[in-house]
């Protein structure tokens, strides 16, 4: 894989050319965005985006992402562009949210895989800004990982699942965001909500002045059909690490530890490395023995390093990871959503 290392603010106009170029020649290219890496191919050219399906190990059910520098560009994809996604659009990007909109005829099947709609959003990122305007097309791209693992925030996590699977990688540093944008359905009357992001449920409604709807498919149901997903994001064994994770709440702390204790002492090949991320629970509360890292207490600021904390715990053989919930509030919905979906 060529790795471009870029400046994450002011790109170099030769390395983002070269990439452009590896776009327009229906290669795949992995970059950064403010949320999460993204695999990249132009998105009007079917056989670039099968290789997506390929390296990513993906099912043809799932459908993928199209990023455009414009709201312009975005228009050209949609048979409708209703007014709710003037007023998202307007405040929200470029930024971490996808539209889902009805889509137009020039988008290939394997894009939607097969739906009515088509997933949108322009990344604020200026590398992948740079990259969208250089290619001059718009670029489907899921994020840069295998299928169900964790979503990658560095080039360095990409390296680690797609080494030898794609052709070149654009290295612009870590990303701000750290998880996977907000997707919202407005193709019906209720705007729903079909993966949780940063930017809240809350933040829309106020918005859009209305109430916007939460759907969380059942896979389970919707793969047993052999049809698409509503929102693959919400696949149920989606960004797992390879550890076990157990949650925990902040007051649950004594039980948990006893479940560690009975663990640790049935063990009987090597003893289980264990980690705990913490946000609130004090260290001298602490009776078994694990290793403790703290996560920040701010959802902006814990999104930014949880896939990074996941991914180092892999990376370090750690076999069970211990995490304390976040407050049961709508600003954390988006972590507990990933918290959950790690766990599985
Ligand atoms: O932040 C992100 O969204 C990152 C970066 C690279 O932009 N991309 C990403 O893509 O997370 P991926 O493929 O890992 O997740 C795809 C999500 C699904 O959860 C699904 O909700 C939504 O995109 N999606 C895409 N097309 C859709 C469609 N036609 N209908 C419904 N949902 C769609
Ligand atoms: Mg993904």
């Amino acid at each position: 894989m060529r790795v471009l290392a870029v400046h994450s603010e002011h790109p170099e106009s030769a390395l983002i050319a070269a990439a452009a170029e590896a776009i327009r020649n229906g290669e795949l290219v992995a970059f950064p965005t403010e949320t999460v890496y993204g695999l990249g191919a132009d998105a009007l050219n079917a056989d670039a985006v099968a290789r997506i399906f390929a390296a990513k190990g993906r099912p043809a059910w799932n459908p993928v992402i199209v990023h455009v520098a414009s709201v312009t560009d975005a228009q050209a994809l949609v048979s409708r562009w209703p007014d709710d996604a003037t007023v998202l659009a307007q405040a929200l990007w470029p930024g971490p949210i996808t539209f889902v909109l009805p889509r137009a005829s020039v988008v290939p099947d394997i894009v939607t895989a097969g739906l009515g709609n088509v997933g949108i959003r322009i990344p604020s990122h200026p590398v992948a800004l740079a990259l969208l305007r250089a290619a001059g097309r718009p670029i489907a791209a899921p994020s840069a990982n295998r299928f169900t693992e964790v979503s990658p925030t560095s080039a360095a996590h990409v390296l680690r699942s797609l080494e030898g699977r794609v052709a070149m990688l654009v290295d612009g540093g870590s990303c701000d965001v750290g998880i996977e944008s907000t997707v919202v359905d407005l193709t019906g009357d209720v705007p729903m909500v079909l993966r949780p992001g940063m930017i809240s449920r809350d933040r829309i409604e106020a918005l859009l002045g209305k109430e916007v709807g939460y759907r969380a498919a059942d896979e389970a149901a919707i793969t047993a059909e052999g049809r698409a997903q509503p929102s693959p994001g919400t696949s149920v064994r989606h960004y797992a690490p390879r550890a076990a994770v157990w949650l925990f709440e902040t007051e649950d702390l004594e039980n948990m530890q006893h479940s560690i204790a009975s663990l640790q002492s049935n063990a009987t090949k090597a003893p289980l490395k264990a980690r705990a991320l913490l946000i609130h629970v004090r260290d001298e509360a602490f009776t078994t023995p694990v290793e403790r890292e703290r996560m920040p207490a701010t959802p902006d600021l814990y999104g930014h390093e949880l896939y990074r904390a996941l991914h180092a715990a892999d990376a370090e053989g750690i076999g069970l990871l211990l995490i304390e919930l976040p407050p049961r509030h709508d600003v954390w919905a988006a972590i507990h959503d990933r918290l959950t979906r790690a766990s599985r």
